[in-house]
């Protein structure tokens, strides 16, 4: 078994955004990001922090807004406006999920698409649908980086993925389908979840319960990749996957933390540059 070292892979595309973010600053193009954070939740602030570094990183503008739990769905959606119109701004990210009594939907469908480096805006989610887009959604772009990294094809070969979320599983199915992957969503629902998961060549698992999938889910030499950010027993992060089950027998896997968590991030990173370039005519 090898580690996919999402740290090292994650770190080789910041890279590559920092160069191409310098040549856009030789034309006076700076990109920004904006980044909204509304509440307390902890693991948010943690990842709106990454956020920020890697901005920082890549050389980027960052604007952070960080509002009060109690903020109303008009303060939010006017907010929204404002970095719509905001010429300094090239993306807008909603950190979710929002507190219970605010819409994220109604955010996610105010963002001007042309600035929603999510992808989480309906015509960004048709247009990959259709194969022709601007943005792809991060945690899957990531994660096709990731298998990719391996060197192992994943054309013809058959991958499945546990959870069905907006943010993961169901674009993560489109991505995979456009690489020619065979591809099976399964779920919380599903009918012999073990026994689904362990027809995988490639295993992506975004269910949200700590160390779910273990060694009779999984096929012998699959790539396995873990999406999930849990605590387990100990107060320890920990995936979906329990890992020490499940490492002999896979060729592939990705630890948590340094897994698919850095990708998302530099992926981000990778569509606010483009949003720059596109927002300023730039091929
Ligand atoms: N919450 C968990 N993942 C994400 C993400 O990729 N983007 C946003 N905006 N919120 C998230």
């Amino acid at each position: 078994m090898q580690i996919i070292n999402g740290k090292e892979v994650s770190a080789n595309v910041k890279a590559g955004v920092k160069a191409q973010c310098e040549e856009l600053k030789k034309q006076g193009i700076t990109p920004g990001l904006a980044v909204i954070i509304v509440g307390e939740d902890p693991a948010s602030q943690v990842y709106v922090r990454n956020k920020e570094r890697a901005c920082e990183e890549c050389g980027f503008y960052s604007k952070k807004y960080t509002l009060p739990e109690n903020t109303t769905q008009e303060e939010l959606n006017n907010l929204i406006i404002k970095l719509n119109n905001d010429k300094s701004i090239n993306g807008i990210l909603c950190q979710l999920p929002l507190p219970k009594h605010l819409d994220d939907k109604e955010v996610i469908s105010l963002i001007n698409p042309i600035k929603d480096v999510d992808a989480f805006h309906s015509e960004n989610v048709g247009k990959i649908m259709i194969g022709e887009y601007n943005f792809l959604p991060c945690t899957p772009a990531g994660i096709i980086e990731l298998i990719k990294s391996t060197g192992v094809e994943i054309s013809g070969k058959k991958a499945v993925i546990i959870g069905r979320s907006n943010i993961v599983g169901k674009p993560m199915a489109m991505l995979l389908l456009h690489e020619n992957a065979t591809v099976e969503i399964t779920h919380s629902k599903t009918e012999k979840l073990a026994k689904e998961a362990s027809s995988a060549d490639i295993l992506v698992v975004a269910i949200g319960k700590a160390k779910f999938v273990k060694s009779d889910m999984v096929k012998e030499g699959a790539v396995v990749i873990d999406v999930g950010m849990n605590r387990d027993e100990n107060g320890k992060l920990c995936g979906d996957v329990d890992f020490e089950d499940v490492k002999d027998k896979c060729s592939f896997i990705t630890p948590v933390p340094g897994g698919v968590g850095p990708m998302t991030i530099s992926m981000l990173m990778k569509n606010t540059l483009t949003a720059a370039k596109i927002q300023n005519n730039i091929k």
